[in-house]
């Protein structure tokens, strides 16, 4: 059964007009390896550990203002145009039936948990439900692009919607004209130059000014409380990340007010967001984040997160190597085809750019091999390509063929082939609407572990958003996770502490 929305009644949790506050327990392990005092030998323990926490969420919701960079892209005009077409309570007519706007695909929207059973039936929720979250449709959305292509032009470029959606969209978005943005071709491919016709002209430090004061006059022209900026521009290629240039905070503010060349565009952007407090998340694979920006924003106390939109492929990946090691069976070959002819695959077909893409989508099922040493050896790893290739003709519609090879059971092998076809952009958007409502959710929720005089925030480097990124960005330290159902459980049990539930446990044992 489905409910559209409930409340915790506990001693723990208190709902104010302004605030949720709950008292939690967080019941973890230590594992420790400690020497037997009689044996002499060592031995691995575990200890069960309970550590209470207080978590405080800012139940007002702002007026959210969402500034994409890259907003005349296929992302940002496919995400601008669905979310004016669920505001307005679009329809269109496709070949198959007349189609009304939804949310599909987003987490926050078109997602539910499971709140308890209610006369032995199992009752669910939205996930949105959780916690006070904006409503896509209430998103004001602005940004830049180096092209100045308004975005009703720029939807009909991308061919991502059916043309009578596009005509309904079309006086709603022929007015929206992205802001010039920071651009320089040495960092993506030499096919985008003749798209950079509206540029932020100046040194890097004048350019980032530029964006700070567009965000300014952003936030007062539509009278909105925060905003969220998120990177949906071209993949950039790998910035070198060299010592006294970018390593640290003050290296990296130096270097740009010197114009140091090696300051690429994204992290131009990353630093004026940080500056002005204000959210920033990459959607792209390239190192925008260096080591001096992560430094800024954690010394600034400013979300930042990212990498690469965790979309299609990868996707499926984090899930299926999960489910095979998980299994007890081992993925010794992993090969991932692509082929898209959108603009972003004529951006990756340069070798920089591609690379990028390469080093984003390789890493994801480190965690998931790592978890068995009993079908991996120490280092051990399977064989893992990717290869990504453009063909124009089939414009937004990704192909992705994927061939995971493993050993089964006495030495026998298994082969799993998909394929997979899909609309790249309407597979980005909903996950742009869920990085950017949960980054602003993110920085209302406030946190006390036992033995903590005061509340904080969550660390700046947001974890809390690895279920949407490929290459999820942690703070030094932290385990990078990949696999998909624990990226989501630790996100929707986050959520739940803030509430007073616990996690969600799968035990059913009031049935057994
Ligand atoms: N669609 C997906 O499923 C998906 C998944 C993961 C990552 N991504 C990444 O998202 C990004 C956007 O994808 P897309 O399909 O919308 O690409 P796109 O090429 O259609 O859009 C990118 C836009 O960014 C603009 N741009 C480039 N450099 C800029 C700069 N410095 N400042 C402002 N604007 C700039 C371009 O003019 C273009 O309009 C790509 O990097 C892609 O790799 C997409």
């Amino acid at each position: 059964m489905f409910i559209e929305k409930f409340r915790v009644d506990s001693p723990n949790v208190t709902y104010g007009e302004d605030e949720i506050r709950s008292l939690y327990r967080y019941e973890t392990t230590e594992v420790v390896h400690e020497k037997d005092n009689v044996s002499g030998s060592y031995h691995w323990t575990v200890r069960p550990k309970t550590v209470s926490y207080e978590f405080k969420t800012d139940a007002r919701v702002p007026k959210l203002g969402v500034m994409l960079v890259g907003w005349g892209g296929n992302n940002g005009s496919t995400l601008t145009g669905g979310v004016i077409a669920n505001k307005e309570g679009i329809s269109w007519a496709t070949k198959d039936k007349v189609q009304q706007a939804n949310y599909f695909g987003s987490l926050t929207q078109a997602s539910t948990i499971r709140v308890g059973s209610y006369n032995g039936e199992e009752i669910y929720a939205p996930f949105k439900s959780l916690l006070p979250m904006v409503n896509p449709d209430d998103i004001v959305f602005g940004g830049w692009d180096i092209s100045d292509m308004n975005l009703a032009d720029a939807m009909a470029r991308a061919r991502v919607f059916e043309i009578d959606l596009q005509k309904q969209l079309r006086p709603y978005m022929e007015k929206m004209v992205p802001l010039p943005g920071i651009y320089d071709p040495d960092f993506i491919a030499a096919n985008q130059g003749s798209r950079a016709n509206n540029v932020i002209k100046g040194t890097k430090k004048e350019q980032v000014q530029q964006i700070i004061k567009d965000i300014r006059e952003f936030k007062e022209a539509n009278k909105v409380d925060r905003v969220v900026v998120l990177w949906t521009a071209n993949t950039e290629r790998y910035s070198d990340v060299i010592v006294g240039l970018n390593d640290t905070m003050e290296n990296l503010l130096a270097s740009m007010d010197k114009n140091e060349a090696e300051i690429s565009p994204s992290t131009l952007y990353g630093i004026a967001c940080v500056l002005e407090n204000v959210p920033f998340v990459n959607g792209s694979p390239q190192n925008t984040f260096v080591p001096g920006l992560i430094d800024l924003a954690i010394h600034r106390n400013t979300l930042i997160g990212g990498d690469d939109f965790k979309s299609g492929q990868t996707k499926m990946k984090s899930v299926l190597v999960d489910f095979l090691v998980g299994a007890g069976i081992k993925p010794t070959s992993i090969v991932s085809y692509n082929h898209l002819g959108n603009n972003d695959g004529m951006n990756l077909s340069a070798p920089q750019t591609f690379r990028s893409k390469e080093i984003s989508k390789s890493n994801v099922v480190d965690d998931m091999v790592s978890s068995n040493g009993i079908l991996y050896e120490p280092g051990e790893h399977p064989d893992h390509v990717v290869v990504i290739k453009y063909v124009p003709y089939v414009g937004d519609s990704k192909r992705a063929m994927d061939e995971y090879t493993s050993e089964i059971f006495m030495g026998g092998k298994n082969t799993i082939v998909l394929h997979n076809t899909c609309e790249d952009s309407l597979l980005a958007a909903p996950i742009i609407l869920d990085l950017v409502i949960l980054a602003e959710l993110s920085t209302r929720i406030q946190l006390k572990a036992e033995g903590e005089g005061k509340f904080h925030s969550f660390h700046p480097v947001a974890t809390i958003l690895s279920y949407l990124t490929k290459a999820p960005l942690v703070p030094p330290g932290t385990p990078v996770v990949n696999a998909l159902s624990k990226q989501r459980a630790m996100l929707e049990n986050i959520l739940r502490a803030c509430i007073g539930l616990s996690p969600e446990n799968n035990m059913i044992l009031e049935y057994k």
